[in-house]
């Protein structure tokens, strides 16, 4: 099975860029693994978009803390890191994981020190402008404590900054049939220290097999993790179904195991969060949904670069 029309890239919204990119790198000959993580590394650079590498929303300590992980269809290897501080290519540390070493995780220091063996410059992450969406989250946190919320002061400000779950997902097929997947993120802003999500562990927040399709996630990472969502996916396409149809099923067991953890639902049993999944199948046909409607993803193949709207479980009023 191979895509009929050269090769694909999908990726989460905010990968137009990253899917353009990869595209032009398959169509060189890249492999796909490779081609991907080129492709999210704009993205990563990129310090105005605040849900991945330069320019991510900090920990709860106000430390930018990466996850990331990249998986290989044709060897059926996988690398990943997560809480890694001061290095901004996270895919790309992940793929050197995948490489250079027999493991397929490094956290923490142990994946600082791994990046810096491997010639990653030790850089800041946390923008100025990360540095106070996360002010504004630490001073409305509690109004019993000695910052001042916003109805406590006397001066207008800029309003609360929602907590977020902001990732890139981008999944590449050549044109002869070959997968390769990553995903890489500053994961759930002011979570706690040390915090992994779902995006750098294999099987949740992406999985590739090169037999079937690849998958990935953004969103709530917790639910992402407790339902294996992209092995999930890809276990959907290997049995035949569509890409769409394989997100779609996942996101409504995603919705519907929300159901047993009350404060995770609201008055009408439906998820107070999103997960936006995205499958990619090894012939080329790809397909998203979320579980609340107004998502989009992001696409590259011989028609060009562009975003297409997502299917979802429910509609937002
Ligand atoms: N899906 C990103 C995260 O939860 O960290």
């Amino acid at each position: 099975m191979t895509p009929r029309n050269g090769p694909v890239a999908i990726a989460s919204a905010n990968g137009v860029g990253a899917v353009e990119l990869a595209h032009q790198r398959l169509r060189e000959g890249a492999d796909p693994v490779v081609a991907a993580v080129e492709g999210v590394g704009l993205v990563e650079a990129d310090p105005d978009d605040m849900s991945v590498g330069l320019g991510g929303l900090p920990n709860e300590e106000c430390v930018v803390e990466l996850d990331a992980s990249v998986m290989h269809g044709p060897t059926h290897k996988a690398g990943a890191v997560a809480a890694l501080r001061d290095t901004v290519h996270a895919a790309a540390v992940a793929l050197k994981v995948l490489q250079n070493t027999d493991h397929v995780m490094i956290v923490g220091e142990g994946a600082k020190r791994f990046a810096r063996q491997h010639g990653f410059p030790a850089q800041d992450l946390l923008t100025d402008r990360a540095r106070e969406a996360w002010l504004r989250w630490k001073m409305q946190l509690n109004d019993g404590d000695d910052w001042l919320d916003e109805n406590q002061r006397d001066w207008n400000t800029d309003g609360a900054t929602p907590r977020t779950t902001g990732t890139i997902h981008c999944s590449a097929v050549t044109a002869d049939g070959d997968l390769g997947a990553c995903t890489t993120t500053s994961g759930l802003s002011y979570k706690l220290p040390g915090r992994v999500g779902d995006s750098p562990i294999i099987g949740a927040g992406m999985f590739c097999d090169n037999e079937a399709g690849a998958a990935g996630a953004t969103g709530r990472g917790e639910a992402v993790i407790q339902s294996c969502g992209s092995h999930s996916i890809v276990g959907l396409m290997a049995a035949g179904m569509h890409p769409t149809d394989a997100c779609l099923e996942v996101a409504k067991t995603i919705a519907r195991r929300s159901k047993l953890q009350r404060r995770l639902i609201d008055d009408n049993g439906r998820p107070r969060f999103d997960v936006k999944l995205y499958a990619l199948r090894k012939d080329g046909k790809f397909g998203s949904a979320s579980i609340w409607s107004g998502a989009s993803f992001a696409v590259a193949d011989a028609d060009g670069a562009r975003t297409e709207p997502a299917a979802f479980v429910y509609e937002r009023a």
